[in-house]
């Protein structure tokens, strides 16, 4: 099985880790941080031997609440993991975020919409019931990245075809606690995000 500790043998994803790493040993606040990581993902999200790549990973998300994430590499140092999903055509997922740590979700291949929400009752974090707001909606394609920053509360929606995404987060699913939610019941359920499948990132 793939170990995530392997730095990817592809040459676009192998740079992308050397300047997030770079960005990381300059000690900038979170936000700076992740507004250079933003910068450097986006030759990878465009160079072709990630798009070759990307054709063959296998399908990741069908429905909610059956979401899985591809591991293709956990920062020994820093703790920032390399995902992708790949997502069925027309999938809806559940409302969730992301937990408490940046995500950068970069779109590959193909479309999907995203739908934002703000929770606007003031009952507990972890508790329900939820009352939840739609506060956005916005289609992404290939080439655009949706910086997700801690907390933030999304649902993504499948385009006509199967899209790809390469996905960077702070920290690697299941140290930490996610939300997802119910809106028409405001059920509020803890939970460990998406299953892990440890993947190589190598050219194709
Ligand atoms: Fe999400």
């Amino acid at each position: 099985m793939h170990n995530p500790s392997t730095i990817p043998t592809l040459p676009a994803a192998r740079k992308f880790v050397d300047d997030i790493r770079a960005l990381y040993a300059q000690g900038l606040d979170q936000e700076t941080l992740w507004a250079g990581i933003k910068e450097a993902m986006a030759p990878l999200l465009a160079d072709p031997g990630l798009k070759k790549s990307s054709k063959t990973w296998p399908l990741t998300v069908e429905d909610a609440p059956r979401v899985k994430n591809l591991l293709f590499y956990e920062d020994p140092d820093y703790g920032f993991v390399f995902n992708a999903t790949v997502r069925k055509a027309h999938s809806v997922t559940s409302i969730h975020d992301h937990g408490d740590i940046w995500t950068l979700y970069g779109i590959i291949e193909g479309n999907e919409t995203m739908n934002r929400f703000d929770r606007v009752d003031d009952g507990p974090r972890d508790e329900g019931p939820a009352t939840l707001k739609q506060v956005g909606t916005g289609k992404i394609g290939p080439g655009d990245i949706d910086a997700v920053p801690p907390g933030k509360i999304h649902q993504e929606q499948g385009g006509p075809t199967n899209s790809m995404a390469f996905i960077v987060r702070a920290q690697k699913a299941g140290t930490f606690k996610q939300h997802g939610y119910n809106a028409e019941t405001g059920e509020v359920k803890v939970n460990n995000g998406p299953a892990l499948i440890p993947y190589a990132l190598e050219p194709a």
